[in-house]
């Protein structure tokens, strides 16, 4: 059984699918590990690390995936990329695959098993293969410093011989899992924190991390999470009221942090550009949503956009990729936990359990097809 790590290919993509300690554990259940040379690089980890956890070095992805029959990585393989894997062979990624139906097609073509990883099911069992979790929570965190990095004061009231610093107050707007650690970050830091959310448990969340919560607690509010525990969209009606209630809150914030997503729909406009142009100069917003269309209306994809009067507005992409060796290792750890699960230990080859309700809600294509029921051509 050969499992194998090319380095990634896309640009800004810093992290990578094994780390030595997911190497070891993966020779351990008696797997030949290829790892491309340099893939560890951006993470911080050297080829000679991974020699020493057991893994033999390749010189290039072609060399590295030949042969292979699990190969792991963070992002779905390159179109052109493909030729060069096993027919058969397990691939495991982040695969991001609405509106790639070029992309899924010739993984399909290539006749590799490919699993999205973010499609795992948010059950106790698979919490440890949760990728989406483990790297919204790095983003969470690294929103704080990347905002408080680009604001041009103090987080913490301090009182010193020359004068008193007063603290900073950071708004949180989308409490799931980032917001939830960015309140909790800034709160480290010593801000005044408030949060926002259209989910009610959220309320209690929020209070329990030491910050103020505040939103529209009207009927829809109290309707917004759906069974699987993610908000609706929300009524017309309702983004006018949340954004009277917001818009005079955010005017008063140092740093607002936004966060709010909705499974399948652009990210939710929460900040227009008239309410920053409301912001003190010197005030800064940072836009995790801003692959997802942006929760503020003047953000720019990868860019840092000053306005006219002065707020910063910070669209990082890739935000897990800015602390690449922390999320490398959680997520490498998401990847042993779900893959581990395909390996049958006694005979050590793989096996999959095509019937295992993880396999199906992530298995995208297998044998030559497209198979996942969001994708498969309809009968
Ligand atoms: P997400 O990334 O889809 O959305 C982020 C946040 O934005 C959510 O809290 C959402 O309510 C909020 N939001 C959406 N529209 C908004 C609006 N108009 N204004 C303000 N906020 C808005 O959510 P994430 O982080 O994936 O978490 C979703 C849920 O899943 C949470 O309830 C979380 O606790 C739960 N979860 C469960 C896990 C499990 O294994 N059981 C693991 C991880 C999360």
């Amino acid at each position: 059984m050969r499992i194998a790590v090319p380095a990634e290919t896309e640009a800004n993509e810093t992290r990578v699918a094994a780390t030595p300690e997911t190497v070891k554990k993966f020779a351990g259940l008696g797997a030949d590990v290829v790892v491309q040379r340099g893939a560890g690089l951006a993470s911080g980890v050297t080829d000679e690390e991974y020699e020493k956890a057991g893994a033999a070095l390749a010189s290039s992805a072609a060399d590295a995936v030949a042969d292979a029959d699990i190969v792991l990585k963070v992002r779905r393989p390159a179109n052109g990329d493909l030729s060069a894997y096993k027919r058969g062979a397990l691939v495991v990624s982040i695969m991001d695959p609405y509106g790639q139906d070029a992309a899924l097609a010739a993984m399909a073509e290539a006749g590799v098993s490919s699993f999205a990883m973010e499609f795992m099911p948010r059950i106790t069992r698979a919490q440890v293969m949760d990728v989406l979790s483990s790297q919204a929570n790095i983003a969470g965190y690294r929103a704080v410093i990347d905002g408080t990095a680009e604001y041009g004061r103090a987080l913490p009231m301090m009182m010193t011989a020359a004068g008193t610093v007063p603290a900073a107050r950071i708004f949180i707007m989308g409490v799931g899992v980032a917001g939830l650690q960015a309140i909790a970050t800034a709160r480290r830091l010593g801000a005044i924190v408030t949060a926002t959310d259209v989910r009610p448990a959220t309320k209690e969340q929020v209070e329990s991390l030491g910050a103020k919560f505040l939103a529209v607690e009207d009927e829809e509010f109290l309707q917004a999470q759906t069974a699987g525990g993610y908000a609706k969209e929300m009524s017309k009606e309702y983004q006018a009221k949340q954004a009277a209630l917001t818009a005079s809150h955010i005017a008063k914030q140092d740093i607002v942090i936004t966060t709010a997503l909705i499974p399948g729909r652009p990210a939710p406009k929460l900040i227009s550009a008239e309410m920053v142009a409301s912001m003190r100069p010197g005030s800064v917003i940072v836009d995790l949503a801003v692959e997802r269309g942006g929760n503020c209306e003047l953000a720019k994809p990868g860019e840092i956009f000053v306005t006219h009067n002065g707020v910063k507005i910070v669209g990082h992409l890739n935000v897990p990729g800015r602390l690449a060796a922390t999320s490398s290792s959680l997520y490498a750890k998401n990847l042993w936990s779900f893959v581990e699960t395909m390996i049958d230990k006694e005979k050590k080859e793989v096996a999959v359990k095509w019937d295992d309700e993880l396999v199906k809600a992530t298995l995208l294509t297998r044998d030559g097809a497209i198979v996942h029921p969001n994708f498969a051509p309809k009968a």
